[in-house]
């Protein structure tokens, strides 16, 4: 390790910067945050740096010469991308004592500027010397995907709190309490941007009661890589996981080792455990402290009794938070190669389901669907779509619409067959797995099978 790694503190100090172009703006942008005062050479008003954040720097058309170290500066950066330029500026530096850093130039640097990843006083820097810059710009990508982008805000929180805290709790007690709270529902409220909702959560925590959370999140339609970075951070930090069939054994490989699961069921033949029961159970673990992860396939919005669950906890005073997820109409028309809408062929789509509960008919109005001459995104359609194609039909819309049936969409066994209208029903009888039924002029657009290719290998076989 021949860097050693040592914050500075640049506020209100100021910076030489010798330049101002791409370079020297790559640079500014990274000293700003730290509230450092800039005083920018070589940096003429039409320069990069000059229009991006002429405001923010200040700038001196002339070479950097012996007079700008009379402003005392704690840093030099030469970064004017000419090499004899930025060699004189830093021999200028090093004889006023002030540590150089030269872009690029090793050799004339006495610090080296990291990657730097942030939030707010939460500050990481990453160097590995100018030996492997492709893998600190890896790691660095690595870390700006897990650090919650307002982790910097719960820092913040904390901090202002830390005197509360000393007051009300003494020992070892403190430090278990500070590791509740920065993985409790406090901060989650503060990453949710609920201040005041955060500040009454801390305040039970902080009178021994330790208040569950239940995060209701969508998984996305199946493949992990469509899960968001939130729905991940949170089931890995979960306590009790309670999935259904929808979400996929990836996922569940990626939620917390440790973390309890429990299968709460949901097809339609395999109702492992009534809602009802799902929501008292929730609300149960939520009391016992623990932190829930209700995690469900698709949006838990869309077609997902999200909101009855929402409404069950919150019916308890139970604190709840929804994650969004990839819902299957999204995934399987990416994968599938459908736009939903596309300019002159659909400008609108309707997303319905064709099972009420208890798998009967919904009262959808197929007609009204019909005339709007969009894309159609059928739900829960696979055992109905003889008589959601007859509904259409009858609705006015042309045996010969396309169509697209997706089973398993985004898994490693995602079907497609391509039909029309009036082979819906056949169609959606080549497959078991959940589907889901696109049907407008967009689905001729879809890869994969076709139904009468698939009719006719039959017959030959
Ligand atoms: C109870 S709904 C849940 C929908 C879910 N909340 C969502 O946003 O995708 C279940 C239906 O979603 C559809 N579905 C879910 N995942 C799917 C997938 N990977 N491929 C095709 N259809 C899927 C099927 O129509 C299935 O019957």
């Amino acid at each position: 390790m021949r860097y050693f790694p040592a914050f500075m503190d640049l506020q209100g100090a100021t910076v030489l910067l010798s330049g101002g172009g791409e370079l020297a703006l790559r640079k500014a942008r990274l000293l700003l945050p730290s509230g450092a005062r800039i005083v920018a050479f070589s940096a003429s008003e039409n320069s990069p740096l000059a229009r991006e954040l002429g405001g923010q720097v200040i700038l001196r058309a002339g070479p950097l010469s012996d007079t700008a170290f009379a402003e005392n500066p704690k840093l030099l950066v030469a970064a004017t991308g000419d090499e004899a330029e930025d060699e004189r500026a830093a021999k200028l530096g090093r004889a006023h004592g002030v540590p150089v850093n030269a872009v690029d130039m090793p050799h004339l640097c006495d610090v080296v500027i990291p990657s730097i990843v942030h939030r707010g006083d939460l500050v990481v820097g990453i160097s590995t010397g100018g030996a492997a810059p492709v893998i600190g710009r890896r790691l660095r990508e690595r870390l700006e995907q897990m650090l919650p982008a307002r982790l910097g805000e719960v820092i913040r929180f904390g901090k202002e709190r830390r005197g509360i805290v000393s007051e009300a709790i003494q020992g070892k007690g403190r430090r278990a309490f500070w590791e509740r709270f920065y993985s409790g529902p406090a901060a989650e409220a503060v990453m949710a941007g609920d201040e005041a909702r955060a500040e009454s959560l801390f305040r039970e925590e902080l009178e021994g009661e330790t208040p569950g959370h239940v995060h209701i999140v969508g998984a996305g339609p199946g493949d992990p890589e469509l899960l968001t970075l939130k729905a991940l951070r949170v089931c890995q930090e979960a306590d009790v996981i309670l999935h259904d069939n929808l979400v996929s054994d990836e996922i569940l490989a990626l939620c917390r080792r440790d973390a309890e699961r429990i299968y709460v069921g949901k097809k339609r033949s395999d109702h492992a455990v009534p809602q009802a029961e799902i929501g008292a159970l929730m609300v149960r673990l939520a009391r016992e402290g623990k932190r829930v992860v209700r995690l469900k396939g698709g949006d838990p919005f869309i077609f997902g009794r999200g909101g009855e669950e929402l409404e069950a906890l919150q019916a308890e005073g139970i604190s709840a938070t929804v994650v969004p997820g990839i819902s299957a109409a999204l995934g399987c028309a990416a994968n599938a190669e459908v736009p939903l809408t596309h300019r002159g062929l659909s400008q609108s789509v309707t997303f319905v389901t064709a099972e009420a509960g208890g798998g009967g008919a919904p009262d959808i109005d197929w007609a009204s669907l019909a005339k709007l001459r969009g894309t159609i995104v059928v739900y829960m359609g696979v055992r109905r779509a003889g008589d959601v194609a007859g509904d259409l039909l009858k609705g006015g819309l042309d045996a010969s619409t396309p169509v697209a049936v997706v089973a398993d969409g985004t898994r490693d066994t995602e079907r497609v067959i391509r039909a029309d209208l009036a082979t819906l029903g056949d169609a959606a009888a080549q497959i078991s797995a959940p589907g889901l039924l696109i049907i407008g002029e967009v689905a001729a657009k879809a890869k994969g099978e076709d139904l009468l290719a698939l009719a006719s290998q039959r017959q030959a076989a």
